[in-house]
């Protein structure tokens, strides 16, 4: 699909409207890090849609009289201005293919199932769901819509807020950016993984360890910008697709082995990539490492297939299929929740994407 396809018409008749969506967080197993303007990955990512790690957002639309397009942002309830730019920047790259927002005023209103200060991204999430209210009144402008230009397009505009955003549209498993192994695959959307994905990571679970839930010192975007001179990233756009290649094909054998050393190899590419830019910078605290270890121990005593991910941050995404939960639970709440802030640890497991509430 190209990129006119994604260009709307423009209203003549200006309605009000009033529409709420739900929509996940997503981890990346293959990472996007780096990228080129309008928000074009260097190389091509999968995550797991997550379930129960979600933003909620509600949008009123109100007609102008004079084309002059505004909005307010509130995070539960609360006026919050300083998410103002974020906001800003994303209109302006979306007014170009929605242009019938220049009639409107919009009302948005968020919450996150999570914890604000839990050091999870909302990013992804937030942009998602906002896509998604913005797509319900272009299909309500435009009834004609097709639906699967409908879920395209939301995609296409959340990657437009953030990158990993055009990943939490769908589930269980999505790619974003163009890749040999898929043909349907793009890089101004993402794509959902299709009948073959192996029964066991459709409820994979997901219990995400926090370790440190301040802000982060380096900004994903600042991350992204760090991939332009240096000195690795040639070998880490090829090493990412390869990747991609192979754990494709091991999303569908459900060969757990093969998946746990690529998705743990690729958590610790991304942080190498980190700790090799120009300025340097470490985002994992010495609770990472030791979690890390602690993961591998039990691993090599039990033969229990878990693993873990990293996002852009200290926390850990502990990954382990469904039927483990038990033992696996009895050792977070027994050895790993010792390594987090104040004990604290959120469940979740992998989703089937975003709804309309
Ligand atoms: C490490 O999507 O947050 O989580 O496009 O600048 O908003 P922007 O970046 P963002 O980057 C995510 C980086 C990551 C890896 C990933 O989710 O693939």
């Amino acid at each position: 699909m190209e990129i006119n396809h994604f260009i709307s018409k423009n209203s003549n008749s200006p309605i009000a409207f009033q529409t709420r969506w739900e929509a996940p967080s997503n981890i990346a197993l293959i990472k996007y890090w780096g990228k080129t303007e309008p928000q074009i990955p260097k190389n091509p990512s999968l995550s797991f849609t997550l379930s129960s790690s979600v933003t909620k957002t509600e949008v009123i639309f109100t007609p102008k009289s004079e084309a002059s397009f505004d909005f307010e942002f509130s995070f539960e309830g609360v006026l919050k201005p300083d998410f103002h730019p974020k906001l800003n920047t994303f209109f302006e790259r979306i007014k170009q293919y929605s242009p019938w927002l220049d009639s409107y005023s919009l009302k948005i209103d968020s919450s996150n199932s999570f914890p604000h200060s839990s050091g999870i991204a909302s990013s992804a999430s937030a942009m998602a769901a906002l896509s998604l209210c913005i797509m319900d009144m272009e299909k309500e402008l435009f009834p004609e819509f097709e639906s699967e230009l409908f879920i395209k397009k939301a995609s296409f505009l959340a990657r437009l807020g953030s990158g990993s955003a055009s990943r939490s549209i769908e589930g269980p498993v999505t790619f974003w950016g163009k890749n040999s192994s898929r043909k349907e695959s793009s890089d101004l959307f993402a794509t959902p993984f299709g009948q073959n994905l192996h029964n066991v990571f459709k409820d994979y679970q997901d219990t995400i360890l926090l370790v440190d839930k301040g802000s982060k010192p380096v900004s994903s975007t600042q991350g992204h910008q760090l991939m332009f001179d240096h000195p690795y990233a040639t070998s880490r756009f090829i090493q990412a697709e390869q990747n991609l290649n192979t754990l494709a094909s091991i999303m569908e054998t459900g060969d757990l082995d093969g998946f746990i050393k690529i998705v743990e190899s690729e958590a610790l590419s991304l942080h190498a990539m980190m700790m090799t830019s120009n300025p340097y910078f470490i985002l994992m605290q010495p609770q990472t490492l030791e979690i890390i270890q602690k993961i591998w121990q039990f691993r090599k005593e039990t033969q229990i297939p878990i693993c873990f991910t990293l996002d852009a941050g200290a926390n850990v995404h502990l990954l382990y299929p469904m039927n483990t939960k038990p033992k696996v639970h009895s050792f977070i709440d027994d050895v790993l929740a010792g390594f987090c802030q104040n004990r604290q640890y959120l469940t979740d497991s992998v989703g089937t994407g975003a709804k309309k509430m």
